[in-house]
Formats: structure tokens, C-alpha cells, sequence
């Protein structure tokens, strides 16, 4: 069973990525390393999600947890 993610912050976080290079984001918004994860979803059921990067770009990850475009904010924390 899965607990439901908790809010980070109820904006995205900017981040320059890197062409090639995997993200870990952070599905369970508990942890200290936001947007990403740090390990502590471990009693939550909830798993990072994988991104990788296909350009040198910044992006925009969702801090909310609620995007259903994720581990991208597509602007449902305009609604929480
Ligand atoms: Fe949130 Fe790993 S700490 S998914
Ligand atoms: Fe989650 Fe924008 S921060 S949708």
C-alpha cells in the first residue's frame, strides 16, 4: 500500500540538466534533497521517478508531487 506524497513546496524547482545525464526525482515529497530523492520514501510504497536528460536545458520539476506530466511541473500547483 502506498501513502499518498506530501507537498514540497507548492512551486517547481528550476534546475539546469545536464544532456545524458539521469535525475532521481522525488514522488513521495519527503525528501531533504528536493526535488530529488535522498531515501526517504523507504516506508511510503511511493519509488523515485527516472528522468534523463536529453539536452543541456533547465527544468522545471514539480515540487508539489501533483503534476500528472512528472517528474515536470505542468502547473497543477496553481490548484492545491
Ligand atoms: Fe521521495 Fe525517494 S525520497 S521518492
Ligand atoms: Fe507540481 Fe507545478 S510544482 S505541478
Amino acid at each position: 500500500m502506498s501513502d499518498a506524497p506530501i507537498i514540497a513546496q507548492k512551486a517547481p524547482y528550476p534546475i539546469e540538466v545536464t544532456a545524458g545525464k539521469s535525475y532521481f526525482w522525488c514522488a513521495c515529497g519527503k525528501s531533504s534533497s528536493q526535488p530529488f530523492c535522498d531515501g526517504s520514501h523507504k516506508d511510503t510504497g511511493i519509488s523515485p521517478t527516472k528522468y534523463t536528460a536529453e539536452a543541456d536545458r533547465t527544468v522545471y520539476f514539480c515540487g508539489c508531487k501533483a503534476s500528472a506530466k512528472a517528474p515536470l511541473c505542468d502547473g497543477a500547483h496553481n490548484k492545491l
